[in-house]
Order: C-alpha cells, then structure tokens, then sequence
C-alpha cells in the first residue's frame, strides 16, 4: 500500500474514494458540498451525521468524477492526535470493506501527515495466516495536506513496525515458541540494519541468568535472549537507550497454573518483546541519531515434572536470591535478568515493557499504559511522546513501602506479595531491584496490547501498542 501526499485538490486525482475527517460541528469543505448537492451539509443539519468519534457515513458517488464512494469519519469533539490517527485507519478499512483500489484523505493543510500516515497503514493490519483472505485492495492512500513525502514514508514504515509487532503477537505459541521468535526476532532484525546476537540456554547458563533459566525449564522449549543493536554512526550524545520487553510465548502460570479462562490469551505474553521488536526495526530503518539495543527475554511458561515448584529459591543474574511464591508471577522473573543484562550491557537509560500484570486492567483498563520507574524526566518524555502520537499512558507512585511486600524470609526477594494489594506497583518495585538506579521506565501494557474486541481503525487482536511512542522518543533524543 503506497501512502503519498498531495498538496493539490481532490480533484485533480482519479481516486476511488474520499475520506473526510470531521470534528463535532463542523462542516464539509464548501466546494466538496457542493459538488455532492449540498448532501453532507444536509446530513449534518439533520444530526445523521454528527462527528461522533468513530462514526461513519457513507455516500455514494461524486457525480462526474471518478470517486465512487465518500466518507464522512467522525473525529469527536476536540480531536487530538489519537483522533487524527484512528480516523485515518477507519478510511483505509472502509475504503477496503468497499473494494476500493485507492482512497484519498480530505485533511487540513497543517494536518500531522505522519500521523495520518501512520494510522493509514495501521489500517491495512489483518490478522495474517491462518484463515483464507481476499486480496488487500487499497494501493494507493492520498494524504491531502501538505509536507514532505518523506513524512510519509516515515509513517508507512512506522506503521509497518507497529503492524509487525502486531503479527508476532497473534501467532499462536504453537507456531512460535521462544526458538522460533528468537530466529523471527533475528531475521526482522537484520532486515532492518540491526546487530543481531541470540543467546540459546547454554549462553544464558554461562551467563548466570538463573531466573529466566527458571521460567523456561518446566518447557521443552528453552529459553532465549536476543539482542538487537541500532549503532548510528553519528549519535548525539554518549547515550545507550536500552528497550527490553517480557517474551513469555505463553503463560499457563507454570504450576501455579491458571484457570482456563484466564489461559486463553496468554500467547499475547510476549506483547512486551513484539512491542520492542516493532520499535527497534522502525529505528534501524528510520536511523535516529542515539544509540538503542533491543533486549528480548524469551521463555515459555509450562508446568511439568521440570518446572519451577512454588517455594523454590532461584539466583538471578545479579547474584539476588528470589523465592518464587508464585510461577504465574514469572514475568518480573525473565525481565529482572534482561534487566541485570542491559547494565552489564552499558545502558544508561532504559525502558521495558511487559505484559506484566492483571492489576494495571483493574487499575486503567483497557485505556492507559501504566507508566512507572525511578526517573522523572525519562517518564515525562514517554507520556509526552505518546500524547504527541495518541498512546495515552498514566503514572502510578513507587514509595519505598511497595517493595515491603517483596521483600523475602530467606531469600532477598519473593516474586509475589501475599495478597494483590498495588499488584502492578509491587510488580514494578521488583523490577527496580535490577536496574542498579539507572534511569528507567516501565510500561505494563497488559491492558492495553489486545484489543477485546474490533474498533473502528483495527479488528479484534494485537493493539501493538507503545511502538509509536517509542520510535518518536528515539527520533527526538537529546531535543
Ligand atoms: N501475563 C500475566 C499478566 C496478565 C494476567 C495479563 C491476567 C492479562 C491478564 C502475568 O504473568 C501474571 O500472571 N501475573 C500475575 C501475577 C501475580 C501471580 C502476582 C497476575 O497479575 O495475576
Ligand atoms: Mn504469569
Ligand atoms: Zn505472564
């Protein structure tokens, strides 16, 4: 799917299909009424159509052209940028739905054309592989505006970043344990200009990364780590952004298995990892100038006569003992390694992601990325690029007395507290414990990387959430 802008007129494209974003009162384009008879004029007059946020109207036909269909797309009240971005997915999808070959967005002359771009290509994401498909039909998305094509070109492979990591996550684990994401993480890697290193369980135990050692060892899948490097040749500053995510290809809770119910999803437990993954080949294509390395801690979470019993002390890769209380709390487990790892690795900054907990859904929902870690104005930095993007996320406090209840008997630490009270704090005061106070974020994104059901710019699966804010923080460093 080619997206280009166009500073000209709709009229002077052979197009299918027009899309108009519209804000809550406000009006078509004069001449755009005209031509269709004064119709969207009428249909907002009547309150048919009323710029409700996600709302659609079609019209057929703009007589004496070539447009067969026309779409009026509802931006809510005072858009922002997360209006602008869906609304330009919902084109695309209509566009789509109809069998159009080409859709051109009808935007302001000032509109964010990379982020129409990218919600345009967010768009195009299906579900891929495992269910006969037609044809995508959309080739061509004119963005009617005015900048750079290079703008463009850098939402569509924003766009393409965030779609993969989409994929990753709707491959179901038995097509992709932590073997087959680790050769998947590598290819995606290396396509994208990247350093690729991959440790396999005898580098992991060279290494002493007894905790993730022990998350994997209940599979006969073992664990992986993977590394992924963007080396600019002219960085800003002597900065090393680390971005490491949680890879648990699936999570049964090990012994402490999870009921059936809460089963179902959990090839989405490496939500974190494919968010990563997604982030650093935009970065490798889009070449910031700052240093970033990718650290993926792959493990499949089973119970079996193998696995990690509740009780057992485990030595992470730090030296830290750690009781494991609870196998389902396994997540905290692989990234305190990868966490260790990224120190040893010179970070002086990282972000993690991971779809680490049932509490940030009871505490934000499905709405907001949990937002939480020892440094400020690295914390600022996320929520303002995600605001600029439209991935909206929420901070929560990390007072000393949330670590109390990991605090161990006979171990340093236990993985889990003794009840759910702050779960998505304790969990991220746990992770603290291994970032030896490097400046460091952490995102739960449990809430937020699947998408329950269908939404007007995407289908029921993968949200691919945080990749945009991610790869914009890596463009604007040390700005
Ligand atoms: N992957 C889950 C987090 C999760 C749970 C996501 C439910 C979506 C829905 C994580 O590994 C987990 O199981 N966390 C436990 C931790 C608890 C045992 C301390 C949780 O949140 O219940
Ligand atoms: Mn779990
Ligand atoms: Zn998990």
């Amino acid at each position: 799917m080619n997206i280009t802008i166009h500073s000209g007129n709709w009229e002077e494209l052979d197009v299918d299909a027009l899309a108009v974003p519209l804000a809550k009162g406000s009006t078509v384009d004069a001449a755009l009424d005209a031509r269709l008879g004064g119709l969207p004029g009428e249909l907002i007059d009547t309150g048919e159509f009323t710029g409700k946020a996600g709302a659609c109207t079609l019209i057929h036909r703009v007589p004496d052209s070539a447009v067969k269909r026309v779409f009026l797309i509802g931006l809510g009240e005072a858009p922002m940028a997360r209006h602008w971005f869906a609304a330009a997915g919902q084109a695309v999808r209509a566009a789509a739905k109809a069998k159009c070959r080409s859709v051109a967005l009808l935007l302001p002359p000032d509109a964010c054309a990379r982020l129409a771009a990218e919600g345009a290509g967010f768009g195009q994401h299906r579900p891929s592989g495992y269910k006969e498909q037609k044809p995508w039909p959309v080739e061509e998305v004119i963005l009617l505006t005015t900048g750079d094509q290079s703008i463009a070109d850098a939402g569509r492979i924003t766009a393409e970043c965030v779609n993969l990591a989409r994929e990753l996550v709707e491959i179901p684990a038995n097509d992709l344990g932590p073997e087959e994401f680790a050769t998947r993480a590598a290819r995606e890697g290396e396509a994208a200009g990247l350093e690729v290193e991959v440790l396999d369980e005898n580098d992991l135990r060279e290494l002493g990364a007894g905790a993730l050692l022990a998350v994997g060892q209940g599979s006969v899948r073992p664990p992986r780590m993977v590394r992924l490097s963007w080396n600019p040749e002219d960085p800003v500053n002597d900065d090393h952004l680390f971005l490491v995510g949680k890879g648990i290809t699936f999570d049964t809770g090990g012994l402490s298995l999870k009921p059936a119910n809460s089963m179902e999803k959990m090839k989405y437990d490496m939500g974190g990892a494919a968010t990563m993954i997604g982030a650093i080949t935009a970065i490798g294509r889009l070449q910031p100038r700052v240093r970033v390395t990718c650290l993926l801690a792959m493990a499949e979470n089973m119970p079996s006569g193998t696995a990690t019993r509740p009780g057992d002390i485990i030595t992470a890769m730090n030296g830290k003992t750690i009781e494991v209380i609870n196998t389902d709390a396994e997540g905290r487990l692989v990234l305190a390694d990868a966490l260790t790892y990224a120190n040893r690795l010179g970070a002086t900054h990282i972000i993690n992601a991971a779809t680490l907990t049932g509490a940030v859904s009871v505490a934000l929902g499905s709405v907001r990325v949990a937002l939480l870690g020892n440094h400020k104005s690295l914390g600022d930095g996320i929520a303002l690029r995600g605001r600029e993007c439209g991935e909206r996320y929420w901070p929560l406090p990390m007072d000393a007395d949330y670590l109390e209840p990991m605090r161990g008997d006979m171990s340093d630490l236990r993985n889990a507290g003794a009840d759910r009270k702050a779960g998505t704090i304790t969990a991220a005061k746990f992770l603290e414990q291994f970032v030896e106070g490097t400046p460091w974020a952490h995102l739960d994104i449990a809430g937020t990387a699947w998408f329950d059901k269908a939404q007007p710019n995407a289908g029921k699966g993968a949200s691919g959430i945080a990749v945009r804010t991610l790869v914009r923080l890596a463009e604007g460093w040390g700005s």
